[in-house]
């Protein structure tokens, strides 16, 4: 059975935040830490329950990618033992395997997340200044993120992508030095349009469209689009360099006909899309209550996204939303 919803999307892409809490304070997510415990009125789903929702998410509703997020995900305890255990569940179904990560605690880790069968890492890097890094993010973590970028591209993973959120008057001048940076390795660099979510204090004289990044990139290097039909970027190849980019337009030109994903909150809240608020379906309810089956679960997973709009709500709406922040689901 596949997650189809109300406008024929086939839902075979599920993002899970696996904590609502994050070692970073960044000023465009969580700049006064005010939201980590926004999603912990329910605890979080335990390893043991992970495992059941993703085992009925690839076995029964032909689920094909997992990305986990947070919060930052890597700051659980005992976090690679879940990979490990999920590697387990990878090779008897096969699905691809991803994590979105702002790198702090990453590079310890990387050798086991790709023995375990991580294919894909999103890792967040904003600037390549240390001292904006600070200002930015709240912390000192820079070197360590850079770090980890540098190792995690050596190591052979089937995707590494660096995001960075581009501010106005923050770091819209570093566009060309990003590309300059890593214009030699074979990564993709995602220029990602701010987005207004409750407690970033949303600012919309910092929002740069991706048109207006493009045009900035291309008064420096030639671009060739890489076609992406149904996809949530735009890519390019940057000619002459081993480099992708991509621009992820959420706000002035949203993607939502070709949406494919659905996000499960740290708590098992489904949430049908990255604006909508968590809905009151509690996975945990039932994913602890061994009187439900597998089966019904799969059920209430697919009615629970026949709920899912057909687009999100403009950006003056969704600034007006008092129930959603971004700790609580990771992007
Ligand atoms: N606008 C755009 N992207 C955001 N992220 C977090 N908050 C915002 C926002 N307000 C992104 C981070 C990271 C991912 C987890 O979500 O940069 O790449």
């Amino acid at each position: 059975m596949k997650l189809v919803d109300n406008f024929n999307r086939i839902h075979d892409y599920i993002r899970i935040s696996l904590i609502d809490k994050c070692d970073l304070k960044c000023i465009y997510c969580n700049p006064t830490n005010s939201f980590a415990h926004f999603d912990s009125n329910n605890a979080i789903l335990s390893y043991e329950e992970l495992y059941q929702l993703i085992k009925i998410l690839v076995r029964d509703l032909e689920v094909k990618k997992v990305r986990f997020t947070g919060g930052e995900p890597l700051i659980r305890k005992d976090i690679l033992k879940f990979f490990r255990i999920i590697a387990s569940l990878k090779h008897k179904y096969d699905f691809e395997i991803g994590i979105t990560t702002n790198g702090t605690q990453l590079i310890e880790k990387l050798e086991s997340l790709y023995q375990f069968g991580v294919d894909r890492l999103n890792i967040s890097l904003d600037t390549l200044s240390k001292s904006k890094c600070i200002v930015i993010t709240g912390k000192d973590y820079f070197d360590q993120t850079l770090a980890s970028i540098h190792k995690a591209m050596s190591i052979g993973f089937k995707s590494v992508k660096v995001n960075a959120v581009i501010m106005k008057n923050i770091n819209d001048d570093e566009l060309n030095s990003f590309v300059d940076y890593f214009k030699d390795y074979p990564i993709t660099l995602r220029f990602i349009e701010y987005m207004p979510f409750t407690g970033n204090q949303w600012d919309d004289s910092k929002f740069m469209s991706w048109e207006e990044m493009k045009t900035e990139i291309d008064s420096k290097y030639l671009l060739a689009a890489i076609r992406s039909d149904g996809k949530v970027s735009k890519d390019y190849f940057v000619k002459g360099t081993n480099l992708k980019i991509g621009f992820i337009s959420s706000i002035s030109n949203h993607f939502c006909d070709s949406c494919n994903r659905l996000r499960i909150t740290a708590s098992g809240r489904m949430k049908n899309c990255l604006f909508s608020s968590a809905s009151n379906v509690s996975l945990k309810k039932y994913l602890s209550d061994k009187s439900i089956s597998d089966e019904n679960i799969a059920e209430i997973i697919k009615n629970s996204l026949q709920k899912k709009w057909f687009k999100h709500p403009s950006v003056d709406e969704l600034v007006q939303l008092k129930q959603n922040n971004m700790m609580s689901i990771g992007g």
